[in-house]
């Protein structure tokens, strides 16, 4: 065809191009309803199913601070009771922890985002005594600021902490005390606000900041006065050994002979049974059972040297839930004195202050239980008396 070169037919021509155009076009769009096609929704629900069942398993135990996937399980799922167990604990316990992050924020110019403080300058409150060892210097530290040569993690340093009294609520300072103590891999107890407000009072007529020998005469055991919730455990509070001291005892006992080295005995766990007890010692469920909140750890003394020198295995229940697995013996590997250790620190960190073992405790039991062939069933540990 020669449409193109005839002048004769250009304008009908023009108007043939411009329908042809309009033909092409889609029509112009108009108001109105139309579904969504099919697949679509189903990738759309697909997609939401999948994120929801994500969220639920890997939340990692809604820690803002933590990031680890496998403090939670796909268990969670199917279990409804630990599921309801998770967030009736959560709110409670995390959010001093969590606020405490925030807060951090006031520490971070001088001890840093890593906690590791800049040497020479700012000391660091990883693995630090004085943040992980007496809540009561911890506190008396934020409460006052500090001056003047402090020995922290083996360098000293020579500079000057503000005081936060009057810039931080009880509160705050309980959170941020509870946060730097339980991260970098800190695993102290978390500190109440009622705690910080107690000591407070206590110290109201102190003016100036604390020099390193002014904290060090306040025993790394000093209990805080008038505060009544040191006893997180309901019902029967664990007996610390050799019968039921009154607590006044055990702190004038406690006081006058520093008879375990807990920090030997943290070094022991983090060698040890942090594998598989974790930094926070809440274990891994389902496999590994946690620390905290178990009778055997804050029971009777002489179970829970048991446990260190043969083991444990098959079915146990831990704080309401199950496990069947296998605790290896450490009874070759660890010395009476190391086993003494361990178990006191983790009395004391994880079995909510439940009081040290002896190595002559220790010692007994190897006596009676050395040449166990096997680890111990639950059965067996049960046998044992609650409180020794
Ligand atoms: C202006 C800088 C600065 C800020 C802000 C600061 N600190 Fe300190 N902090 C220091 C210095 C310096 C020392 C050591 C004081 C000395 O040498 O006597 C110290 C010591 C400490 C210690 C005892 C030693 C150790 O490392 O364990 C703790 C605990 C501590 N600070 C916690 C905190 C917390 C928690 C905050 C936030 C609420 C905070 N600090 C804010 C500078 C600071
Ligand atoms: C290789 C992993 C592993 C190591 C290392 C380990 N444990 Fe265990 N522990 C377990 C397992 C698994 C169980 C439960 C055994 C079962 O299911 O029968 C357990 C049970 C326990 C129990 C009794 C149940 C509970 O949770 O209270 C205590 C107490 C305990 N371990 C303390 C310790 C201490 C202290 C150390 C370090 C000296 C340690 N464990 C090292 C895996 C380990």
């Amino acid at each position: 065809m020669s449409n193109h070169s005839d002048p004769k037919h250009s304008g009908s021509q023009d108007l043939l191009k411009v329908t042809a155009a309009a033909k092409r076009e889609f029509p112009d769009p108009t108001e109105g309803n139309s579904q969504l096609p099919a697949g679509l929704l189903l990738v759309f629900a697909a997609i939401i199913c999948f994120a929801g069942a994500y969220f639920g398993i890997y939340h990692g135990g809604f820690q803002g601070d933590v990031f680890n996937e496998s403090d939670s399980t796909p268990a969670l799922l199917s279990s409804k009771k630990a599921a309801t167990s998770v967030v009736t604990q959560a709110p409670v316990e995390l959010s001093l922890v969590e606020q405490g992050k925030a807060i951090y924020a006031n520490c971070q110019p001088c001890h840093q985002a890593s906690g590791l403080g800049i040497p020479g300058q700012f000391p660091p409150l990883v693995g630090a005594d004085y943040v992980v060892g007496s809540e009561k210097r911890l506190i008396a530290i934020l409460l006052k600021g500090i001056g003047g040569p402090i020995a922290v993690a083996g360098s000293t340093y020579n500079g000057a902490m503000p005081a936060w009294e009057k810039a931080l609520s009880d509160r705050k300072i309980a959170a941020v005390a509870s946060y730097v103590r339980a991260t970098w891999g800190n695993a102290a107890p978390e500190i109440s606000e009622a705690k910080v407000a107690a000591l407070k009072k206590e110290l109201a007529a102190k003016a100036d900041p604390w020099t390193e020998a002014g904290l060090l005469a306040i025993p790394s055991d000093a209990k805080i006065e008038g505060v009544t919730e040191a006893a997180p455990t309901s019902g029967a509070a664990p007996a610390p050994m050799g019968g039921t001291p009154t607590s006044a005892t055990t702190a004038a006992t406690a006081s006058a002979a520093p008879a375990v080295d807990l920090e030997a005995g943290k070094a022991q766990y983090l060698a040890i049974c942090v594998a598989c007890h974790q930094p926070t010692g809440m274990g891994l469920p389902p496999v590994f059972p946690p620390l905290v909140n178990s009778e055997y750890v804050k029971g009777n003394p002489e179970r829970v040297v048991a446990i260190i020198l043969n083991g444990v295995m098959g079915p146990i229940t831990v704080d309401g839930k199950p496990y069947n697995n296998m605790m290896p013996p450490q009874g070759a590997v660890l010395t009476d004195t190391k086993i003494s250790q361990v178990a006191s620190f983790v009395r004391a960190t994880f079995g909510g202050g439940a009081g040290p073992v002896t190595v002559e405790q220790v010692a007994a039991a190897r006596q009676k239980y050395g040449s166990r062939p096997t680890g111990w069933s639950e059965a067996e540990l049960k046998a044992f008396p609650e409180n020794n």
